[in-house]
Order: C-alpha cells, then structure tokens, then sequence
C-alpha cells in the first residue's frame, strides 16, 4: 500500500518518498537515446539521493551486441553529458553500476525472453526476480509484442490487489496516433496485465512545478476561492520551446505538434489547472477528477476548429541570434509539408464553474526562447473609480505559474505611485523556487521511475485520459482535413508563431502574455 503522507512532501528533505520493495526495472531499448540521456541518469540520481530499494537491478535489453561492462561504461559517459549534475562519483558509480547488466536479445525473438527469465532467476532472491517494471523505451508498434513475449514467459502476469509480487509495464508516449490507435494499442496491453499494472508516461506529470499546480490550488484558501467564472476572465497555456525539430524531422513529419504536444503534455497541464478537487489524494480520485474535466471540454465542429484552432509552420529565422532553417528544409521533412509545428488553440469547458471562460492554449518550436507558464488573467476591477483618471495604467489581476524555467509564482496588482497624483502601475509578488528552496531541480523522469516502483500510479495517464483526449484532437484533425496551410499560418522562426494566433485573443479582446526569459 502506497504510503501518501510521504508522497507530498518536499522533495528533497531529508524524509523524503523511498521505493522501499526490492525489484529489477528492465528497460526494452536500452541502446536508444531515451535510456542514456534519460532513464539511466534519473536512476543513478534516485540512487545517490538514497530512494533506490536497498536492494535493486538494472536489465538493459537491446538488440546491439554489448557486454556488461561496456554498457555501464556508455550509461556513465551518457550521465556525465546529459544529467542535470553532469557529474559522476567514483565510488558511487562503483556501488550503483554493479547492479546494472545488459541482455542481448531482439524483442521479436522467443529465446531472448526465455534467456531474461533465467537471467532473472538467477538474481536469487524472489523480489528482485518477481517485482519487476519492465520500461518499455521503444516503438509503440512493438508494445504489443513485448507484452505478449513476456507473458508467454511467465513474466507478466495479472495480479492481484495485494499480491505479494508484481509486475509493471510502463510505456512511453505516442499512445497511437488517433482514437482508434489508442484503442487498439490499450486493448493490446490489457491483454495480459490489469489497468493498475500499466504506467502511461506523461512527463510533464512529473516535473516539480506541473505536480505543484494541484497543490497551489487546494492548499490555498485565497486562490480557491476565487478559482471560477465569477473571478477569473481567462486562462492562458504557453509552452514553448526555442529548438526546431532537429533530427527528429520524420518522426514529427507523422505526428506535428497538436499530437506531439497539445494531445499529451497541454491538456494534462489543462487538466491539472481546471478540475474539481477530488474527495482524496488517491490515484483513481485524481485520475477521475481529470478525465471528467476533459470530458466537459467543448466538442469541436468542423466550423469551430477554423475559428478557434490556430496552427502554424516556422520558416527560416533566428532564434537568440541563432539562424534557423525553415522546417520544410528540415531533415527527412517533405519540402511541401503542411505539418503544424504550432498550434494556439480556444477551448471552453462546459461545467458549472467554467462556463463562458477561455482557455486559450499555445505551444510551437522555434520560438523565442523556452517557457511553460499557466496565466491566470482575473476580470478587471468596474470601471467607476477611476474612469475619469487620464493615463491611468489600471490592469487587471494576473497571477503567473512559471512551470519551467525559473520555476516559481507571480501574482500582478496594481499599486500606487509615490507621489501626489493617484497614478497607479501594476507591480508584481514573486515567489521563485530556487529563492525558497534551493536548487532542487530533479528531472521528471527520477519522480516518476520511483512512483512506478513505489506503485502510485498518480502521475501516470489513465486509459480512460489518453482516449479522451483523443477524442478532443481527433475533433481539431477532422477540422484541418487536407486543407494546406495559408500564408497567414506560417511565422518566422524566433517569433512568438503566425499572426492567426494573436488575431485569436484580439477578437476577444485579449493579448497573449509574452513569458519573460529565463533569469530576466
Ligand atoms: C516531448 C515532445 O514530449 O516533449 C518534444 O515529443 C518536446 O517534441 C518535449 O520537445 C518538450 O519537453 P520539455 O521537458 O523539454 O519541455
């Protein structure tokens, strides 16, 4: 039973959340990027910080012919360039790496599976050979085999509530492409393994800031109760990033961004910010809580994707005075492509304390600089008192939630000017993360490996959430159909995306807020 006291602490203090039972995580796609900038430095992070089980292995499993020795000398090399401390201690590595060992074998092959089981059996003891979460880091095509292998192995099996060993598959994002995708792929994994049992990673769910949201809103009289229709005029979600597509060209050319980012990373920011608070902190009321929010997002017609969608495509530009290729000059990207690498979109929840309210959401590549940030815009105060006042700068309440980077929260008021007149200027209170706590800044993926060990599937997508938000993205393509984009939808690389998404909010009479630059 997960121990929930522990979970909302301060990560970091000195208590802080353990994963107490012995277990092997085996990660399918050991050899991939995934592993070495990610997965393996989060590990060796939990490790030092002491919140690794006393007891523990690594099993990296990829078709590369590799030895032990030398995988643990590339996952090194890999902590050293990409880990947020980019530094390895001797002695540390020592201890952490003897548990770290690579099985050569390809995922379609029957023998490699048989020779994991005995390589498992032989960890001799029955936690570490039974409590297993198998990470699959690999093409969701091949979810549906790996689970089935396994199975056939007797190394996955449905279990119970309680059952004195487990097993847990956690699977990274795309979950398909489409509704139906989903489906099929969700069908697939429930073949052999219960809901419970399935860990569908969001990792924006586990970054610091994003798991803040929930904590902010329920914890803080004062917020709460302004949190509604009455008080609060709109909502705005930025996420944006100041790197192109990169190398990633094909993949991005079969996906854009409303499903590389909107589908996923927006709408559980959305989520997170809009729902009702559940009855407990436990995984399946928070879970619920969510997907009843997206449920009540409004459906979109045809006709209201074109008024209330914006997508966009960057051209050649400079980015912090960096030149940028357009993304029809990407890599494996067609020259004609019509692919989104923007998109700002207006949605409304249908509920009793939203409605009327717009959240308008936003994310793209090649945009000034990178920036997550909740905007919370208060309606502005009657214009009585001060209506006759000439100049007078009188906004409107905002309170910013900076989720990435220089985390932290900042609430706008107006205040006076010193001095004989009555001018006023909007002044701001800010509260920064790294003023208050330090610089605690684990990566996504340490909080969510140990929720998956620790078996809190809190931060993890629900089936139920992922199809959901299909349905809301699915409406959006129907929408698009083949039209090729317009003019009016391409934006110059190292702006804030096209015009369209400006003209969004000013039919409303709204402005995007601009998020300021990191350390600014
Ligand atoms: C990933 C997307 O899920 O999130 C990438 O596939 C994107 O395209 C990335 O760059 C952004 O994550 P972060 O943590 O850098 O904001």
């Amino acid at each position: 039973m997960v121990d929930k006291a522990k979970i909302y602490q301060i990560p970091g203090l000195e208590d802080g959340r353990k994963a107490d039972e012995p277990c092997t995580i085996v990660i399918f796609g050991a050899s991939g990027d995934l592993t070495v900038r990610k997965l393996i430095p989060a590990l060796y992070h939990l490790y030092i910080d002491g919140q690794m089980p006393e007891s523990f292995r690594v099993v990296g499993f990829a078709r590369r012919k590799k030895t032990d020795e030398s995988w643990r000398e590339e996952m090194r090399a890999g902590i050293e360039k990409y880990s947020r401390t980019c530094n390895v201690n001797d002695s540390q590595w020592q201890s952490f790496s003897e548990n770290l060992c690579y099985h050569c074998g390809d995922l379609t092959d029957a023998v490699a599976y048989d020779a994991l089981a005995g390589r498992l059996a032989k960890f001799g003891d029955s936690q570490l050979s039974r409590n297993l979460v198998f990470y699959l880091a690999i093409s969701p095509s091949l979810f549906g085999e790996v689970v089935d292998q396994l199975h056939t192995n007797k190394l996955l099996k449905r279990y119970e509530e309680g059952a004195a060993q487990w097993q847990r598959v956690v699977v990274e994002k795309p979950f398909g492409h489409d509704l139906k995708s989903a489906q099929l792929l969700n069908n697939h994994l429930i073949r052999h393994a219960r809901e419970r049992q399935v860990f569908r990673i969001d990792h924006y769910l586990g970054k610091e800031t994003v798991q803040n949201i929930m904590m902010f809103r329920f914890s803080n009289a004062i917020f709460e109760q302004l949190w509604n229709r009455e008080a609060i005029d709109h909502i705005q979600i930025t996420v944006s990033e100041d790197i192109g597509v990169g190398s990633r060209g094909g993949y991005f050319e079969e996906v854009g961004t409303l499903r590389d980012m909107m589908q996923n990373h927006l709408l559980q920011i959305m989520s997170l910010v809009a729902m009702e608070p559940p009855p407990s902190l436990e995984a399946e009321d928070i879970r619920n809580e969510k997907v009843k929010l997206l449920k009540s997002i409004r459906k979109m017609t045809p006709e209201m994707v074109s008024k209330n969608v914006v997508r966009g495509q960057y051209f050649a530009g400079t980015v912090n005075e960096d030149a940028r290729n357009g993304y029809r000059q990407e890599e494996r990207v067609d020259p004609e492509s019509n692919i989104e690498t923007f998109v700002a979109m207006k949605l409304f929840v249908d509920n009793w304390r939203w409605s009327d309210v717009p959240f308008y959401l936003r994310t793209g590549k090649n945009l000034p600089h990178r920036a997550s940030e909740v905007r919370v815009q208060f309606r502005p105060t009657p214009n009585v008192l001060f209506a006759a006042q000439d100049n007078l700068d009188l906004h409107a309440n905002a309170l910013t939630l900076r989720l990435q980077p220089d985390e932290g929260i900042s609430l706008r008021f107006n205040g006076k000017v010193p001095g004989n007149s009555i001018q006023t200027r909007p002044v701001r209170m800010n509260f920064g993360y790294d003023a208050e706590f330090g610089a605690y800044t684990p990566e996504a993926y340490e909080r969510l490996l140990l929720e998956a060990m620790a078996g809190d599937a809190t931060l993890f997508i629900r089936r139920d959430e992922v199809e959901t938000a299909w349905q809301i993205v699915d409406s959006i393509r129907e929408g698009w159909g083949e039209i090729p984009l317009s003019n009016r939808e391409f934006y110059a690389a190292g702006t804030w995306g096209p015009v369209a998404a400006d003209d969004l909010l000013k039919v409303d009479n709204h402005l995007w807020h601009t998020p300021v630059p990191a350390n600014k």
